[in-house]
Formats: structure tokens, C-alpha cells, sequence
């Protein structure tokens, strides 16, 4: 028996309802933003995330599915998007061609992290990216987005929003804070080596002794230039004038390098401590960085298998949809799969291929999840009728066969 590797799911049944129902509904809001469907490989040069993500990540120190391919390839299976969609912006030459693009895409992604709830090996993301847009009102759009799509799930979260500063203050900041680090003592390993890899990693190390040491350590939010500062004031601004609560976590500084001015989480209780369901923001210097010409950027991913364990705890939405067809007598097969057949051009038709009792046609129509059910049976047969009952409603009748398809 070969099961599926560890930390990968199969999505089957309500699993895959659920999964397709929140990617139709973060596409719905995406496309009222004006977002447009891309997809990119799954598998790219594995220089392409080490030099986006960094180094100095967990993601591509510790996480990445890498390997040589037959051809003597160094690559890897993706563990984020947007670095593929930025090689593919660069390589479709629409940095040089200027204006502005706005995607959004789903698909798997993957890391070698240790699988718990809400934390898997193979997971999906559905994610944003919009080049072009260096206006803070795009970074305040996407995050209205994002928040928009979170409202239809009816679920909770916090939203944390921090900046990063740019190219001129955030390295007089990492100075200023290495400074502070190196006059510590007892920083975990993990630090030590962040400190001359990526100190501000060290912000958000988990370990209570370190973040003990990092009670006085100097803040970014209190370390911004003019620009980054009135930019973070206005992003704050606007999200408050839309009716978006915020907290702002001067520690918030994400698990990748390429971010600077906005970053931000929502975080939920609702998978384990604090868990983050979606994170994002800018990356004004990504594009140029991959060799491309300089362009902003900015945008999210949501982890839509941490979606799934919160909807699952609640009511799961209605999924019924369709047409059950069936028949009391094997003598109406024929007829039933004929009527299926017609129908099938508009709707969805599930046809069962053998008579049985009503009741049992009934439970069977209800497993599957159908919203209509029509039965022929004797009577119906005689009076070239059909038995519809709605599912939903509980309304039965019987149509007459000729008037079917306009009373559906
Ligand atoms: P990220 O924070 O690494 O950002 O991932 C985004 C979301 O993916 C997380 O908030 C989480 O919900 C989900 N996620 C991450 N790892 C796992 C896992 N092992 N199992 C299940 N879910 C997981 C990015 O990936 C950036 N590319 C986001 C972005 C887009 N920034 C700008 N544009």
C-alpha cells in the first residue's frame, strides 16, 4: 500500500468543494480589483528563489525541495509565488515596456517544514502581485482586498502592518540594531548566525529568553526616513478611513527578504497560537534585483489550507448544486438517461443507472449533494411526467417531460 508523502493531502469530495469555493470567492473579489489570472511553473532554477527569498531564509536555508534534474539542472519545486511571477513579468519584457499589471494565481507550493494543523509540505496558496504601482493607496488595496476576501469567510483575524523603510533607511537601521545585538549575551544560535546573515530576523525570534534581550532594541517604525514615514502615516490613514482595524507591530518583519516599506500578516487564533493566514506587502526592488528593470511591487498569499481548518470548524457552506436523475422501474433507464442527456447541455446531472426504491434514490441524491431530484416511477411514466422535488425547499410536484427544461 502507498500512501501519500508526508505533509501532502489529497483534496477529495468536501475537502475539494471547500478548496475550489475559496479560490472562486478570493478570484470574485481579485477580479473586482481589476486583478487578472496568471500561472507560472511549478518548478523553476532554484538561484531564482535564493536570490529572492535570500539566503538567509528559513525558507530557502532550510525548506526547499531542491535537487539536480536529468539534465544536470539545479532546481526546485516552488515554496512561494511571487518570485516566479516576477521572473515571468521580467521575461515577458514588461518591466521595460512600463504601466501597470495586476495578477493573481493558486497552486501548490512547497517546503520542508515539520507538518502540524494548518501546516503542511504541499500546501496552496492563493496570491497577488501588482507591478508598476509605487502609490501607497495600491498597498492599501491590496490589503482591502485581502480583507474584503477574509469578511466573505466570516472569519476573525488581526491585521498587523509594519514598514520595513527603503534602501536608505532600512540599512542605517540594521547598523544601529546590530549595534544593540552585539552588546547581548545569550542570544539563541539561530540569532547569532541572523545577526550577520539578516539581523532583523531576529525580531521575531520565537525563543523567550531572546525576545527578553530585544525588549530595548531600537525600532524600525521609530527609524523610518521622511518618505517611508509619511507613506506608513497615509497607509494607516486610509486603512482607517475604509473601516479596516489594525495594530501596528514594529516587530513584524516576515519570513522573506525581498519586502520593504509595507509589511503586513492577519493572524487568526483559530489554527493554534496566532497563526498567520495570509501575509504580504512592497517589493520595490525585487524586479531589478531578478535583472530586470527596476518596477515597484507589491502584493499577498493566503494559505488556503489554513482557510480550510477554520471554515471547517464551522458551519461548512451549502454545496448543493445539480441534478439527481433516477428511476423506479429499470424499464424508464432509458428515458431518465435520454432526459440526463438534454439536460446536461445546461446543468449538472448525476444519472443513477439502476431502479431502486424512492427512499433509497432519495438518500443517495443527498449524499451526493444534488439540489434537484426528478424520479420517474409508474405514474409518472403513464402521464409522460416526471417527480421533482427540490432538496433544498422540500417543494415536490410533477412537471409534465415537454415543459421540463423551461421549469427548471
Ligand atoms: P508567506 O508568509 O511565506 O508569504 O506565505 C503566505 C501564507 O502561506 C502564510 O500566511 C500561510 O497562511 C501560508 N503558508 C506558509 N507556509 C505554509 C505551510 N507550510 N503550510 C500551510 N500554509 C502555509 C509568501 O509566500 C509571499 N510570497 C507572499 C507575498 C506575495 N508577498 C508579496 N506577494
Amino acid at each position: 500500500m502507498i500512501n501519500a508523502l508526508r505533509g501532502m493531502k489529497d483534496l477529495l469530495d468536501n475537502d475539494g468543494k471547500l478548496y475550489k469555493f475559496i479560490v472562486e470567492t478570493c478570484e470574485e473579489v481579485a477580479k473586482n480589483y481589476r486583478y487578472e489570472f496568471c500561472e507560472t511553473p511549478k518548478m523553476e532554477e532554484t538561484g531564482l528563489f535564493k536570490r529572492s527569498v535570500g539566503e538567509s531564509s528559513d525558507i530557502v536555508g532550510k525548506e526547499m525541495y531542491q535537487f539536480t534534474d536529468k539534465g544536470g539542472n539545479d532546481v526546485c519545486l516552488r515554496p512561494e509565488g511571487t518570485a516566479g511571477v516576477v521572473r515571468a513579468f521580467i521575461e515577458a519584457k514588461f518591466d521595460k515596456a512600463g504601466g501597470v499589471k495586476k495578477y493573481f494565481y493558486s497552486g501548490s507550493m512547497f517546503r520542508y517544514e515539520r507538518p502540524q494543523r494548518g501546516r503542511l509540505r504541499e500546501f496552496h496558496q492563493f496570491g497577488v502581485e501588482c507591478f508598476g504601482e509605487s502609490s501607497v493607496y495600491e498597498d492599501a488595496s491590496v490589503i482591502l482586498m485581502l480583507s474584503e476576501i477574509l469578511n466573505k469567510f466570516n472569519i476573525k483575524t488581526t491585521l498587523k502592518i509594519n514598514s520595513l523603510g527603503d534602501s536608505e533607511c532600512m540599512p542605517l537601521y540594521r547598523q544601529k540594531l546590530v549595534k544593540f545585538l552585539e552588546s547581548k549575551d545569550g542570544l539563541c544560535e539561530d540569532c547569532q548566525r541572523r545577526i550577520k546573515t539578516n539581523p532583523i530576523r531576529v525580531l521575531d525570534c520565537k525563543n523567550d529568553h531572546c525576545q527578553m534581550l530585544l525588549k530595548d532594541a531600537p525600532l524600525i517604525t521609530d527609524n523610518l526616513n521622511q518618505i517611508c514615514s509619511s507613506e506608513f502615516e497615509k497607509l494607516k490613514e486610509i486603512l482607517a478611513q475604509n473601516g479596516v482595524k489594525f495594530e501596528v507591530d514594529a516587530r513584524l518583519v516576515r519570513g522573506l527578504d525581498y519586502y520593504c516599506k509595507t509589511a503586513f500578516e492577519f493572524v487568526s487564533d483559530e489554527i493554534g497560537s496566532k497563526s498567520a493566514v495570509a501575509g504580504g506587502g512592497r517589493y520595490d526592488r525585487l524586479v531589478e534585483f531578478l535583472g530586470g528593470k527596476a518596477t515597484p511591487g507589491v502584493g499577498w498569499a493566503m494559505g488556503i489550507e489554513r482557510i480550510m481548518e477554520i471554515l471547517k470548524q464551522k458551519e461548512l457552506p451549502n454545496f448543493r448544486d445539480g441534478i439527481y436523475i433516477c428511476a423506479l422501474d429499470n424499464a424508464y433507464v432509458n428515458d431518465i438517461y435520454k432526459i440526463a442527456f438534454e439536460l446536461r447541455k445546461e446543468h449538472k446531472v448525476e444519472v443513477s443507472y439502476e431502479a431502486k426504491s424512492p427512499n433509497k434514490h432519495l438518500n443517495l441524491a443527498d449524499k451526493k449533494n444534488a439540489k434537484i431530484f426528478l424520479c420517474i416511477g409508474e405514474d409518472e411514466a403513464k402521464n409522460s411526467q416526471i417527480w421533482y422535488k427540490n432538496l433544498d425547499t422540500k417543494e415536490e410536484k410533477r412537471i409534465n417531460i415537454s415543459n421540463l427544461k423551461g421549469e427548471l
